[in-house]
């Protein structure tokens, strides 16, 4: 851990942490409509622009952590227990560690996926936050939101905004320690929200987000264009969103994403996420949408196709892409205890 991201939790968290109880938290994925692309700051995982998503619903993560009667930190993915030199165990246990900060409090975590793991649905941001709320519940911390948002940034940054259902900003704030750099939820309950998730690929990923983005930032000439695009883009998805205007809040989805490929695409060497599938369900949805249908596509570090559209869509969407998984954002399963909204 860099000193800059110790400082940071020294100074939200207790000097001693009390002996952890067992405590468990569930945190939704969430797709950007805005993405997050690129770091100003890798130490302390700070982003080049702002970005703006919306919650999965029953799609995400659920962890429980308890104190290791045995003494020794262990983690648990889907049931099966992982062996501790994994890249998922050690960062779950390295994330502990910004937390406990030297003292001995070992832990078991237990996590289960109802997203697939490191596909490209956004399962590092339900993990981290649902990680973030159940290490707060078990040594008894009160932190605000603002606050488990920021620190869920150290896990990763799309985690700021799964801390809740529904639409979230993460603001890219400007100080240089990062502490009004955080996600908040926005006020606009739409129940009419639809996203369709069209499974292209549901393996691991080759390279990670983290990785790709690096390599994006650092060698991609379209990319220096990207920052001031996506801060305007998210500012017009947060206006379309206020404004209830679906087709506004549509066109600029699919722009934002398909920009952030082009800035991968044009690595060197380059990032192609997007399979010959993905591209397929893209010219179906096309061909759609000449024929009047609104609904627009967005796609992350990963091959498969997000679908975003409102109810009325709901069947001409299942017809043209029958094993889509239909997630309904604001609907019954976007409730998950102690978390009343919307
Ligand atoms: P994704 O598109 O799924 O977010 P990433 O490459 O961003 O893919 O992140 C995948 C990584 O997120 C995993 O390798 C693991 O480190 C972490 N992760 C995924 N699920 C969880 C979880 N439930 N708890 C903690 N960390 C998780
Ligand atoms: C394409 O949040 O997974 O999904 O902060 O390095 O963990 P790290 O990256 P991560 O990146 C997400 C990238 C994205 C766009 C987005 O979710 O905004
Ligand atoms: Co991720």
């Amino acid at each position: 851990m860099t000193d800059r991201a110790r400082a940071i939790f020294d100074a939200v968290l207790p000097a001693r942490l009390p002996d952890p109880v067992s405590f468990s938290a569930a945190a939704p994925s969430n797709i950007a409509l805005s993405k997050y692309w690129g770091k100003r700051d890798a130490g302390l995982n700070l982003p080049l622009n702002s970005s703006l998503s919306i919650s999965l619903a029953e799609w995400g993560t659920t962890t429980r952590v308890e104190p290791a009667r045995d003494g020794t930190d262990a983690v648990w993915l889907n049931g099966a227990r992982l062996a501790p030199e994994t890249g998922f165990a050690r960062k779950v246990v390295a994330f502990a560690d910004r937390f406990r900060r030297g003292q001995t409090l070992p832990l078991h975590v237990r996590t289960e996926n109802t997203i697939p793991t490191a596909a490209g649905l956004a399962s590092s941001a339900s993990g981290f936050a649902a990680l973030t709320r159940a290490l707060a519940g078990s040594f008894g911390l009160d932190l605000a939101d603002d606050t488990l948002s920021m620190l869920a940034r150290f896990g990763s940054g799309s985690a700021t905004r799964s801390l809740w259902h529904g639409f979230a900003r993460w603001e890219r704030g400007t100080r240089e320690d990062g502490t009004d750099s955080f996600a908040r939820p926005l006020p606009e309950v739409w129940p009419e929200f639809r996203i369709a998730i069209v499974r292209v690929d549901t393996g691991p990923k080759s390279q990670s987000s983290r990785d790709g983005m690096g390599h994006t930032v650092a060698t991609s000439p379209l990319f220096a264009g990207w920052p001031a695009q996506a801060e305007a883009d998210c500012a017009a998805i947060e206006a379309a969103i206020e404004a209830r205007d679906f087709i506004r809040l549509g066109e600029v989805t699919e722009a934002n994403a398909l920009g952030m490929h082009a800035t991968m695409i044009a690595a060197r060497p380059a990032l192609a996420y997007l399979k010959p599938e993905s591209w397929q369900v893209l010219d179906r949805l096309w061909a759609a949408r000449r024929d009047g249908l609104e609904a627009y596509a967005t796609m992350d570090a990963g091959a498969n196709v997000k679908l975003v559209f409102l109810e009325g869509s709901t069947s001409r969407i299942a017809e043209l892409f029958p094993d889509a998984a239909i997630v309904e954002p604001f609907g019954a399963a976007a409730k998950f205890p102690g978390q009343p909204r919307p």
